[in-house]
């Protein structure tokens, strides 16, 4: 399979005033397509940054990413804003889902962005909630769903464009640990199944072990990396 994701000696480094804050310092690390990889290491070691890096969200300071084979840097910012949009689906620690719209209208959002007729939207909005084992659970609002629900809902809306790449930072931190074990089954079915490249960022090493790969940061550099 080809890499999908290369970096390339990536640097990241946040300024703030006279402070200048190394959060990646040489970063080299590929990803195949359809492979699936968690990312591990203590708070503050570089893990978000390398993913905003990974999701066109913030630019390097210094080095390459190249993302199916474009390079990011040489993208404006209406094109990583269409890449974002078509070939990448996001999901946070805090779900983010609309309060005032239930969970089929949440996974409607990104395909009305995308221009997707009325009666696509509800079809694909179905089905990939169906995926995620929700399709008792469409009509209800956030704040009637646990939050495993609520992440499971994230997800559908991540995926319902069919990205090629998901993204997901500490997408089980604020889970009890069954409820994580199951949004992580849930994420490693959907890529046995509908081959996306997946990173996530995860505390738990346990739950890290079930990706194909897991690399590990310290201070904004790779120190180790296994094959599960
Ligand atoms: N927007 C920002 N401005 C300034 N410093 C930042 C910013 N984002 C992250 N940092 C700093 O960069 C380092 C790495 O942060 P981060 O990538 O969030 O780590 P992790 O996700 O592993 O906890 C930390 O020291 C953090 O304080
Ligand atoms: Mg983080």
């Amino acid at each position: 399979m080809p890499d999908i994701i290369k970096m390339k000696g990536v640097h990241k480094t946040y300024r703030m005033g006279e402070l200048r804050v190394n959060a990646l310092n040489g970063i080299d690390f590929s990803v195949k397509k359809g492979e699936f990889v968690s990312i591990m290491g203590p708070s503050g070691s570089g893990k978000s940054t390398m993913l905003h890096m990974m999701g066109l969200l913030d630019d390097p300071t210094k080095g390459s990413i190249e993302i199916k084979g474009r390079e990011v840097s040489k993208m404006d910012e209406d094109m990583k804003t269409r890449f974002r949009l078509r070939e990448l689906g996001f999901v946070f620690q805090f779900y983010s889902l609309l309060p005032e719209l239930n969970a089929l209208e949440n996974v409607f959002i990104p395909q009305m962005l995308m221009g997707k007729k009325n009666h696509e939207l509800r079809k694909n909005a179905l089905e990939v909630l169906g995926m995620l084992g929700l399709e008792h659970r469409t009509m209800n609002y956030p704040h009637q769903l646990s939050g495993g629900e609520q992440q499971r809902v994230s997800i559908a809306r991540a995926i319902v464009n069919s990205p090629e790449i998901l993204l997901a930072d500490e997408p089980t931190a604020a889970l009890d640990s069954k409820s994580a074990a199951n949004v992580f089954n849930s994420i490693r079915q959907l890529n046995e199944k509908l081959g996306h490249t997946v990173i996530v960022i995860t505390h738990e090493e346990s739950l890290g072990a079930m990706a194909d790969r897991g690399v590990w940061l310290k201070d904004g550099q790779i120190t180790k990396e296994k094959n599960f």
